[in-house]
């Protein structure tokens, strides 16, 4: 076996706020091979974002990571210092977040912003020549799928749809050649049949790269086309982990079970999507024992209790009944 290019064990960042200690990732452990595509899935509010900030050292306070390793291409990332992990961000991890505004700058172009982003990295190595830099952010463009790439470097950010917009932030991403990109939800806000190319090309990218890639989506479906393996998260936890095709033919957590019965695709013509029904718990008010009981319709009085770890070849479920037990 390879060794892991990221491996988290027990990670656990909270929010210390006036209302309470929220627990927003809690006791979360996964591993990723090099050029690996995770799926992160989870309703709203069950800790994605905040796993991928943590990733790469974001969480602003009053959050902070209360416990647990990150260890990256064997370095442990937590408790780095911030010198040392802006060293790392951008270069060796990147991120690409649902809101492009978040990374592009309105102020200047494309180009500009591109090549800002290669001399960051490139101190080391001396200055990138304007010509240079200006080749591969082009480059980097065409292989996101912008025409005319040479012409629209001198663009700014409003000058693209938002479709395209979302691509240019994802050639800055992948700019400086990162090890592992974490995505978080970059297609949300977008059409469905602009999400369904970007990723399409995004796995094209990532195979043909050999980068890692977490990919982090409220939508089990979009997740099922792109990724190897799977996280479900719901409050703070993973609880159901393992190949794409083995955990949507058969899940063994009942939350998976839910997500995927409400998928539009699973549904007969004309028949309602079957809910979850309620709603993701506030994390400030968990039940004791399974945080699911109260939406789950196999909970009894075991659920009281924490649910014990699954283990199954390749995959894990935390849950006193996984379904594949259910005589
Ligand atoms: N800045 C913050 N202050 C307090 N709590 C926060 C903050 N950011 C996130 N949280 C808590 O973390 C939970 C998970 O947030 P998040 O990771 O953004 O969820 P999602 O799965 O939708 O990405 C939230 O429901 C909230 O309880
Ligand atoms: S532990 Fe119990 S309540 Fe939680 S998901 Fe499993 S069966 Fe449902
Ligand atoms: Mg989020």
């Amino acid at each position: 076996m390879t060794a892991p290019l990221l491996e988290v064990t027990d990670l656990r960042t909270h929010f210390f706020t006036r209302a309470g200690i929220a627990r927003a990732v809690d006791g979360v452990s996964f591993s990723l091979a090099p050029g690996e595509i995770l799926g992160l899935v989870g309703e709203s509010g069950s800790g994605k974002s905040v796993t991928g900030f943590s990733l790469i050292g974001l969480v602003d306070p009053p959050g902070r990571i209360a416990g647990g390793s990150i260890r990256f291409d064997g370095q442990e990332l937590v408790g780095l210092s911030e010198a040392r992990m802006r060293a790392i961000r951008g270069k060796r991890i990147a991120m690409v977040f649902q809101d492009p505004q978040a990374t592009l700058n309105p102020v200047l172009t494309i180009g500009t912003q591109m090549a800002l982003a290669l001399q960051a990295h490139r101190q080391a190595h001396g200055r990138v020549t304007d010509r240079a830099a200006a080749e591969r952010a082009g480059a980097m463009l065409t292989r996101v799928g912008i025409p005319e790439a040479a012409t629209r470097l001198n663009n700014y950010p409003h000058e693209f749809s938002g479709g395209m917009r979302q691509r240019v932030a994802i050639a800055m991403a992948l700019l400086n050649g990162p090890e592992l990109i974490v995505a978080d939800e970059p297609t949300t806000a977008l059409d469905v049949s602009i999400q369904a190319q970007i990723l399409a090309e995004m796995k094209s990218i990532a195979r043909d790269s050999g980068t890692a890639l977490i990919w982090i989506s409220h939508d089990l479906a979009t997740v099922s086309s792109l990724a190897d393996r799977v996280l479900v998260m719901y409050a703070g936890r993973i609880v159901e982990s393992g190949p794409v095709g083995a955990v949507l033919r058969a899940p063994l957590h009942p939350y998976t079970r839910g997500l995927l019965d409400s998928l539009p695709a699973m549904a007969q013509p004309g028949q309602r999507l079957a809910q979850i029904p309620g709603s993701a718990p506030s994390l400030l008010a968990l039940p004791a024992g399974c945080p699911f009981a109260p939406r789950c319709a196999h909970a009894d009085a075991a659920c009281t209790t924490p649910p014990p770890r699954i283990d199954r070849p390749g995959r894990q479920a935390l849950c006193h009944h996984p379904l594949d037990a259910a005589a």
